[in-house]
């Protein structure tokens, strides 16, 4: 039985592009004005936000001539953010149609509509012609997804040979049952993370080649104390932190529940996110 309903009814919130919208101007800013960086406190859905998403490009290498797929785009805070910065076109492929609704509308927001396009549709299945794409990448995805070397298989038909693919996944990196609600689930029915030995293996069977290996335990850890200490800041009147434009919007209202968890089960050493990069051999 596929999983896919079930992960989709997860992250489907309803009224999304309303909540931005008071979002935006509760935070004093317009839809007119906007940037791309402005709304990346509310569309970066992953551990470390843009700051990460910035590294992240850092190792990849791509460039302004580049066509890229974003697997599980979400809201399209990534797409946004390497459109912005490397200059490079990205297509978005994700399962909610709530969130590929929210890219587009968010993407025209901040002027990137004409370099952004975006899709609904499950990455096993892409509605992309073989080697359409420069390269590809796909950020806190993979543990929506049981069948890691089906997935694999597919970006490698969709990335042209020599492309390369940056995955910023959240890895099992320990022994222990993960506590729950997470960001990503609410509980382990549709929950599939896996070692960062077992994504290798699944990546090099799919026709890939690892190129680099990077565990962020280390920096998820300092994020989750500055976030910490910005709540403790927020709690004593001080002002301080991102709200009203935040990842609580999308996380919808057990946002608390799920980020204790995820923090608490990183801290004790069950789960990392990690980054892979990858190229696909010719
Ligand atoms: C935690 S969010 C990350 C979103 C985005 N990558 C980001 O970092 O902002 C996970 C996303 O993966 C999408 N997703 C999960 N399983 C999928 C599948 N089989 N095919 C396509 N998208 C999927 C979900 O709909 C959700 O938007």
């Amino acid at each position: 039985m596929s999983h896919e309903p079930a992960v989709a009814d997860h992250y489907t919130h309803g009224a999304l592009i309303d909540a931005l919208r008071r979002a935006v101007e509760a935070a004093g800013l317009s839809p007119d004005t906007l940037t791309a960086a402005d709304l990346a406190p509310a569309d970066e859905f992953h551990i470390g936000g843009r700051q990460a998403t910035l590294a992240f490009i850092d190792r990849l290498g791509f460039g302004p001539d580049d066509h890229l797929l974003d697997i599980g785009c979400g809201i399209g805070g990534p797409a946004r953010c390497f459109a912005d910065t490397v200059g490079c076109r990205v297509t978005g492929i994700d399962l909610t149609p709530d969130y590929v609704e929210a890219a587009a509308a968010l993407s025209g927001w901040v002027g990137l509509g004409d370099r952004l396009d975006f899709h609904q549709g499950s990455a096993l299945a892409l509605p992309f012609e073989d080697a359409a794409f420069d390269g590809a990448y796909m950020l806190h995805v993979g543990m929506n997804i049981a069948d890691k070397a089906a997935l694999f298989t597919e970006v490698a038909r969709a990335v042209k040979p020599g492309g390369t693919f940056g995955l910023f996944d959240i890895m099992c990196t320990g022994d222990g049952a993960l506590a729950y609600p997470v960001p990503w689930a609410r509980d382990a029915a549709t929950s599939f993370v896996e070692t960062p030995a077992r994504y290798r293996v699944a990546l090099e069977g799919a026709g890939f080649e690892i190129v680099a290996e990077r565990d962020r335990r280390a920096f998820a850890l300092s994020f989750f104390a500055a976030l910490k200490a910005n709540t403790a800041k927020a709690a004593k009147g001080i002002k301080a932190g991102p709200p009203p434009l935040g990842l609580h919007i999308v996380m919808g209202a057990d946002a608390p529940a799920k980020v204790a968890n995820m923090i608490a089960n990183v801290e004790a050493g069950r789960i990392a996110p990690v980054e892979i990069v990858a190229r696909r051999l010719k």
